[in-house]
């Protein structure tokens, strides 16, 4: 059966003031009642899979262990990472924990943060891939691009395998490319974006792994520690974690490997990575403003305006965000909601 792998330790940064390190995003409930990891859990209901696996930073047990715990789902299968080292050694400690029995599961790996408005769409595409990952591919799920977005990981797309339409080979896998580089592949028709959702056996990412960065592998299998008895959390050393290199799955093995294939996925997938982002894919009023707490709203269009305790009063304004937290409010244009990393920035300088 399916191993559902949940990858919950980024920091969320462009969606600062209300994602903050010890809050990032995806325990936020920005898009629905639940937190967007409770989101992605419930997702998988109605999908034949084990109790899913969460990857998180140990900073953040018990708000994961809560919060699964309010959607009714056991909380004794998270593995805590002692630090951040990115997507490709999350995966590994995942995939060593995995078949450390003996098994060999088919990984269902998930980011922790995304919104896909069509469940069934998503269902039928996980069950598309999983004969493929079963025959050893690792498998992408493809999203059919809407502009040259910087931030997402770009598959080309080669001969079809299996029924029309049902995936394909993939040709090539350039993570996150520059502006020229997006646009020509956006122009070419031939490019998927790269979800961030992977599925492959556990097994067969340690191959591949292994292949290309080895000291990724290794440093991986020294840090998974013993789970002692009466122990809820699968804990990592974190003196031999230290020496892990920093690197995501995209560059460390999707960008190398021959084994990859894409399923496309058509179901209103947003990764949410920023403020209009989040702003597309809410529900909006008649001037296209999406609006969060107590907010009052005059001659006012095209705005996001989130507020957590005070209120707001918007008057002849368009296309801002305004998110007003407890202890920071943020007022940005619209189109320029990717320079909130400079506040970020600015705030690891100076605070
Ligand atoms: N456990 C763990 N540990 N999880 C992590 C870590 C880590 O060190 N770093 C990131 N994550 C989680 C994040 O919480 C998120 O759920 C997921 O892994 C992806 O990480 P991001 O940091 O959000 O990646 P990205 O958005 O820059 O790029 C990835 O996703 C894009 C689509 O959203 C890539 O796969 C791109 O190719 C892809 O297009
Ligand atoms: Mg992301």
């Amino acid at each position: 059966m399916l191993l559902p792998v949940i990858m919950a330790g980024g920091t969320g940064s462009r969606l600062w003031p209300m994602s903050r390190e010890l809050y990032p995003k995806q325990f936020l409930r920005l898009h629905s009642e639940n937190s967007m990891l409770q989101e992605t859990v419930l997702r998988l209901e109605s999908l034949e899979v084990r109790e899913p696996v969460v990857i998180c930073n140990e900073e953040h047990r018990f708000l994961v262990a809560e919060q699964l715990r309010q959607i009714k789902k056991l909380s004794n299968n998270i593995i805590l990472e002692p630090i951040g080292r990115n997507t490709a050694p999350a995966i590994a400690l995942a995939a060593l924990n995995a078949i450390k029995d003996g098994d060999d599961p088919v990984m269902l790996v998930l980011a922790a943060d995304h919104v896909i408005h069509d469940v069934e769409i998503f269902h039928a595409a996980v069950e598309k891939a999983i004969p493929f990952a079963n025959a050893n591919s690792l498998v992408t799920f493809g999203i059919v691009p809407t502009g040259p977005e910087t931030g997402y990981g770009y598959i080309q797309r080669g001969d079809s395998i299996g029924n029309l339409d049902e995936g394909y080979k993939v040709k090539c896998f350039v993570e996150k490319p520059n502006l020229p580089t997006a646009e020509s592949y956006i122009a070419s028709g031939e490019y998927y974006w790269n979800s961030g959702m992977f599925m492959f056996r556990a097994k067969k990412y340690l191959e591949e792994l292994e292949k290309f960065r080895p000291d990724i592998y290794e440093a991986c299998k020294k840090s998974l520690c013993e789970l002692p008895d009466g122990m809820d959390f699968i804990t990592v050393d974190k003196e031999s974690f230290a020496l892990c290199p920093d690197e995501s799955v995209d560059y460390a093995v999707m960008e190398k490997t021959t084994n990859a294939m894409v399923v496309p996925l058509d179901a209103g997938w947003s990764d949410v990575g920023s403020w209009s982002a989040l702003w597309e894919v809410n529900e909006k009023d008649t001037n296209n403003n999406a609006l969060t707490g107590d907010v009052f709203l005059h001659n006012t269009e095209g705005c996001y305006i989130n507020t957590d305790e005070k209120m707001v009063a918007a008057v002849g304004v368009k296309n801002l965000v305004i998110v007003n937290t407890k202890d920071a409010l943020l007022v940005i244009d619209k189109s320029q909601v990717q320079d909130v990393k400079k506040v970020v920035e600015y705030l690891k300088i100076n605070q």
